[in-house]
């Protein structure tokens, strides 16, 4: 009966294996070496972040929900009434539920559009959703954002809040998560309102404990990525070959994961039909993670052609939840 208020919607613009196998081929011939992070997050990899949002040293996802703990209600008031909810990288959509329970509050229903690229991750927790909540109703997009967004209504009658939580912005070289945000706003009426998650920049003791967790857990999640070539794309690699690490550099402000070959070796890829050589210590950079000062963001909106309309923090000031809209819009 629940699932009469869900749909999903394959919005793939592209054959999935054949532009895995392109991203790949291309990422391990470049110098140096890397892999597209959004590659990380097949079914197994989809559970590992879970596991990870969960350690002890993975503070972005319990201060985020500290902060919406505490302030969801004063977030959704800045959004006109009744709204629907769009959600970038919804992923388990745990924090959601926060926002979900205070607009419910103030509206009969909710119309709550998930976009992820990872299809098992968005039936999961969409069942999930429409179980708990009646008046929700759920019609989810799969595909990655820009899939996502073009599926998405230009600004209409209604009002919108779109969700980009847990720091994915952070995934994004600076220029492109402006570019990013660009794309959003191009989708956003002067009513609409972007809501994004943002780590915030502080000490590496705190900052790559996060990213290399004593329990290896995140290791496990970054070596995900050659247990996919190797099923989805016949690979041979030997996973005890390969360790994970995770730095931070100060400077420019982001980790930077990485997988290092322990040996020199040569590893073939049947669908790509190639050998790819790795010196000893040679290594793929899998992802980056930005993290920003409070004026690095006001840059970042300055550059998305955004202003800021609100702007929450945890205690410790470690995470943010920044409301955008657009330059010209004025608040409800
Ligand atoms: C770091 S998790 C965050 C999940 C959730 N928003 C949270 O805050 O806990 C990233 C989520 O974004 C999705 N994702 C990553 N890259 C994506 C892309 N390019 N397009 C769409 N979804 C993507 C992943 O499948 C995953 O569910």
């Amino acid at each position: 009966m629940s699932l009469e208020r869900f749909t999903l919607v394959v919005a793939r613009l592209h054959n999935q294996k054949a532009l895995f196998a392109t991203d790949v081929g291309s990422g391990l011939v470049s110098r140096p070496k890397t892999l597209p992070c959004r590659y990380f997050y097949d079914e197994e990899g989809s559970a590992l972040f879970e596991e990870i949002c969960k350690l002890p040293e993975y503070y972005p996802t319990r201060t985020e929900r500290e902060i919406l703990e505490v302030r969801a209600g004063e977030i959704v008031a800045l959004v006109a009434s009744p709204l629907t909810l769009v959600e970038l990288g919804s992923g388990s959509a745990e924090k959601t539920r926060l926002l979900i329970e205070s607009i419910l509050g103030r509206q009969a229903t909710l119309r709550y559009i998930p976009i992820d690229i990872s299809q098992d991750a968005l039936k999961q927790s969409s069942q999930r959703l429409v179980e708990d909540y009646r008046r929700i109703e759920i019609d989810a997009i799969a595909g990655d954002y820009q899939e996502g967004l073009g599926r998405l209504p230009m600004a209409s009658d209604g009002t919108r809040l779109i969700l980009w939580l847990g720091s994915n912005v952070g995934n994004f070289h600076r220029d492109e998560a402006a570019k990013m945000l660009r794309r959003v706003a191009a989708k956003m009426g002067e009513r609409d309102r972007l809501l994004v998650g943002i780590d915030l920049r502080k000490n590496r003791q705190i900052l790559e404990p996060a990213y290399d967790d004593s329990q290896g857990v995140t290791a496990r999640f970054n070596l995900n990525l050659l247990a996919r070539i190797n099923h989805e794309l016949g690979g041979r690699f030997d996973l005890s070959t390969f360790h994970h690490r995770a730095v931070y550099d100060e400077n420019i402000g982001r980790i930077e994961m990485y997988l290092v070959s322990d040996r020199a070796q040569q590893v073939h890829i049947d669908a790509l039909g190639m050998d790819v050589s790795f010196a000893a210590g040679e290594a793929i950079h899998t992802e980056d993670s930005y993290k920003y000062s409070p004026a690095e963001i006001d840059a970042l909106a300055e550059a998305a052609g955004l202003a800021v309309a609100g702007q929450w923090f945890d205690q410790r000031r470690w995470f943010s939840e920044t409301m955008f809209v657009h330059q010209c819009a004025r608040l409800p």
